[in-house]
């Protein structure tokens, strides 16, 4: 059986197992509220394989997320990928938004060194949003406070949701 829900500090271990991201799993759990900022798992029979954060409203805490409901950061543990979680998961938190009343689900990508997720989105109905890829640039600092500044592309994406059905009376 197939479930998603809010993380917890329980799940800790089982998500470094998907990816070694300690600091950023804490800092999601601080900061995620299960309402406007949720920090979820999917897991199939008990074993957690992805995760993700929708951002819903403007978080509690934190950085301000543009250009809102967003899916940000999903990430399929390596070995079960290209088995179709990637795309079950993102259906999942579209519905969440759907339920919401929200028309549009936003996400952006790196078409440059992502293409292949990039071209999963456009299939799964995600358009282009704006005026196209965008450069932005990032700072990484090492256990010896080194800094390096990393270049990216950016692409903002959008997808028209289903309206939620209303039922007649
Ligand atoms: C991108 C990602 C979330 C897709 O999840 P998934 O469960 O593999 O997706 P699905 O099985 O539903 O769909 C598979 C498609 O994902 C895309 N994909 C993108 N990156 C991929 C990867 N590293 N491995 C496999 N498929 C990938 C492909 O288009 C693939 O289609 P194909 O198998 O026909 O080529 C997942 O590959 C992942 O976690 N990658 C690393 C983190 C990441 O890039 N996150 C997205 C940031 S915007």
């Amino acid at each position: 059986m197939v479930v998603v829900r809010d993380a917890t500090y329980l799940d800790l271990s089982a998500l470094e197992r998907v990816r070694d991201s300690r600091i950023q799993f804490i800092d999601y759990l601080e900061r995620a509220d299960g309402e406007a900022m949720r920090f979820l798992v999917y897991e199939r029979e008990h074993v957690l394989l992805a995760f993700a954060v929708l951002y819903l409203r403007q978080p509690p805490s934190g950085r301000l997320a543009a250009h809102l409901p967003r899916i940000s950061d999903l990430y399929v543990a390596e070995e079960v990928r290209s088995t179709g979680i990637g795309s079950a998961f993102i259906a999942r938190m579209e519905k969440i938004a759907a339920a919401q009343g929200f028309p549009v689900m936003h996400m952006s990508v790196d078409p440059v060194g992502n293409p292949r997720a990039a071209a999963l989105y456009q299939r799964l109905g995600y358009v282009p949003a704006g005026e196209g890829p965008y450069r932005k640039v990032a700072y990484w600092e090492d256990d010896q406070g080194r800094v390096t500044e990393v270049e990216y592309w950016r692409m903002d994406l959008v997808k028209r949701l289903r309206p939620r059905r209303t039922r007649r009376s």
